[in-house]
C-alpha cells in the first residue's frame, strides 16, 4: 500500500493528530486525549484512512482513535484529519496486539472497528495473522458494556475465523441489525465492491 505525507505539510501541523506510542508501553486515558474529553472508538489497521477520516467528518461527537503498524500510514492520515482540522481523531504508531493488551484499560472503549485485516497467504506466514484468539479476548476485555466490536472482510477464510474468534467469547453477543451499521465504508470495501467481491460484515456487542 503506497502513502506519501505531502511534502507541503509541516510536521508541527500533524504533530497534534499523533499520539506517541509510550515506550515502554504502558495504560493511557485514552478519552483524555481529547477535547472534551470521553468515550473512545479505536479502529485496528487503518490503511489510507478512510474509514476513520470520514467517520470523524460524518461524527463530530464521537471521537476516534486509529492504531496501524506503519509509521508512514500513521503520518499520511495524520495530514488527512490535520487537512480537514479533525479534531475528533487521532492516530498512534503501534502493533495492535500491544497496544490493546498494554495500553488500553479494561472497558475502556465504546467500540473497535477491525476491517480488512491482512489474510497472509502463505503457510510461512500465517503466524503474522492477528485474528487470534488472544485478540479477540482483548477486544472483549477492552470494550465497555454495551461497547461494539465491527468486523468486515472481503476474504470468507478470514471473516469465518473472525466471526469464530468472536463467538468463543461469552461477553460478546452477534447483533447484525441495522442500527449498529458504521457510518462509512473503507478503502479495502470499496476497492472489493469496485471488483465484485462480496463482503462479510457483522457486529458483536459487549454484554
Ligand atoms: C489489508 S489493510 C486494510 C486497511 C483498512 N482497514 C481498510 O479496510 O482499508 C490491513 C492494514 O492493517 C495494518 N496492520 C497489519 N498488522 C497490524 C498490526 N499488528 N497492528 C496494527 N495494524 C496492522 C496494515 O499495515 C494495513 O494498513
Amino acid at each position: 500500500m503506497s502513502a506519501r505525507v505531502p511534502r507541503n505539510i509541516p510536521v508541527d501541523v500533524i504533530r497534534p493528530y499523533v499520539v506517541e506510542t509510550p515506550d515502554p508501553p504502558r495504560a493511557l486515558d485514552l478519552g483524555a486525549l481529547f477535547d472534551p474529553p470521553g468515550p473512545v472508538e479505536v479502529e485496528i489497521g487503518f490503511g489510507k484512512g478512510r474509514f476513520l477520516v470520514t467517520a470523524a467528518e460524518l461524527q463530530p461527537e464521537r471521537r476516534f482513535l486509529g492504531v496501524e503498524i506503519r509509521h508512514v500510514l500513521r503520518d499520511f492520515v495524520a495530514a488527512r484529519l490535520a487537512k480537514r482540522s479533525l479534531t475528533n481523531a487521532r492516530v498512534m504508531q503501534a502493533d495492535a496486539r500491544i497496544f490493546l493488551r498494554e495500553i488500553v484499560p479494561d472497558s475502556a472503549l465504546r467500540a473497535i472497528h477491525f476491517y480488512f485485516p491482512d489474510p497472509w497467504w502463505k503457510k510461512r506466514h500465517h503466524k503474522r495473522r492477528i485474528w487470534t484468539s488472544q485478540l479477540f479476548a482483548d477486544f472483549e476485555r477492552a470494550l465497555e458494556p454495551g461497547g461494539v466490536l465491527h468486523l468486515a472482510s472481503d476474504v470468507d477464510m478470514v471473516f469465518d475465523e473472525m466471526c469464530a474468534r468472536a463467538r468463543e467469547r461469552s461477553g460478546l453477543r452477534e447483533d447484525r441489525s441495522a442500527k449498529l451499521e458504521p457510518p462509512c465504508t473503507t478503502n479495502f470495501e470499496d476497492k472489493a465492491g469496485d471488483e465484485g467481491r462480496v463482503v462479510g460484515r457483522t457486529a458483536f456487542v459487549r454484554v
